[in-house]
């Protein structure tokens, strides 16, 4: 058996597989869960200040090749994950947990960050980069450089946590948003959120399959996209990523740590392989190091050049 522990901010994790951002990460059983399906670290769904409603159904429908989502970050607010989520996710702790936050403002963030800080969680992810409420809050900070920037120094100031910044694929150069944040104190990075908005038509009915008309794709489809984001935010930065976005199996899996990854994060392989699908992916990347002679992982993260 290789070596799959692996270190991030500080944080150590039995294996490199992460639980993704608003996949199953509602309650702490269901987090708890996961970690008890193999999983290595979870992610919360993304915690605002306030209760924030998201949108009609139906909001999500998926076919082989992708995932189309327009939950619209739908969350009961940080009154509800001080209060609940995290108390009872650390009763018996089973992994490190990586509590997601978004808001619409620059000082909203600096006031979530300020109560995060006072929570029991191991990592502090920036959500910047959600394609589906745009109607809501216009294109999300994640799309600008300077934008990008304020909400990681928004956050950075009020807490010593390591502060991860969650990137969008919807942009010309990542690299360059991804160094602005680390300009401001970024410990690491998850990429990649949601690619679009996208759109589907129900053809026989006329009308767009999901109530929002437009939504974010993941999944299968997105791969090989998120494999270059991931390969440009370690080359720009050198900070560990999360790499995220199509991850399906143990393969797709070391091969975002090629190129960067030092984590993998998996939201809609949940909804292809099941709940037990984290420890599959587990196994199978063994296999492969087994295969390949790989003794630890670290042998292998970012080697491509
Ligand atoms: C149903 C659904 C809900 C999501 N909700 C969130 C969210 O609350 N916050 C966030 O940062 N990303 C959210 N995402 C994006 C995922 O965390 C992930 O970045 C993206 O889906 C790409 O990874 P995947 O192909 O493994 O799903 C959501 C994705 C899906 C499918």
């Amino acid at each position: 058996m290789a070596n799959l522990n692996i270190d991030f901010c500080g944080v150590r994790f039995e294996n490199p597989t992460v639980l993704a951002s608003g996949v199953l990460g509602v309650t702490a059983s269901s987090l708890k869960n996961v970690v008890k399906n193999g999983a290595g670290g979870v992610t919360t769904k993304s915690i605002w200040l306030e209760e924030h409603k998201g949108h009609k159904n139906p909001t999500m429908f998926g076919t082989p090749h992708f995932f189309m989502n327009a939950v619209g970050l739908s969350d009961a607010g940080m009154g509800k994950a001080k209060d609940e989520t995290f108390p009872e996710y650390n009763k018996d702790k089973p992994a490190p947990i990586i509590a997601s936050i978004v808001a619409s403002s620059f000082s909203d963030f600096e006031r979530l960050a300020e109560q995060i800080n006072e929570c029991d969680v191991d990592i502090i992810e920036i959500n910047i980069s959600c394609p589906n409420v745009e109607d809501e809050f216009g294109k999300p900070f994640g799309c600008s450089v300077v934008d990008s920037a304020k909400a990681t120094q928004a956050v950075k100031k009020h807490t010593d946590k390591p502060v991860i910044v969650k990137l969008s694929p919807n942009v010309s150069n990542i690299g360059e948003i991804a160094a602005s944040c680390a300009d401001k104190g970024a410990d690491g990075f998850c990429a990649i959120n949601t690619l679009g908005p996208g759109m589907a038509v129900n053809i026989e009915m006329r009308t767009p399959i999901l109530t929002n008309r437009v939504g974010g794709i993941s999944g299968p489809a997105i791969k090989p996209l998120a494999v270059r984001c991931v390969y440009d935010i370690y080359k720009a930065t050198k900070l560990p990523v999360i790499a995220t976005g199509g991850v399906l199996n143990g393969e797709d899996a070391i091969e975002m740590m090629m190129v960067g990854g030092r984590l993998v994060g998996m939201g809609t392989m949940v909804y292809y392989r099941g709940v037990e699908g984290f420890q599959k992916v587990v196994e199978e990347m063994d296999d492969w190091c087994e295969k390949n002679g790989v003794k630890d992982l670290e042998e292998i993260i970012g080697v491509i050049d």
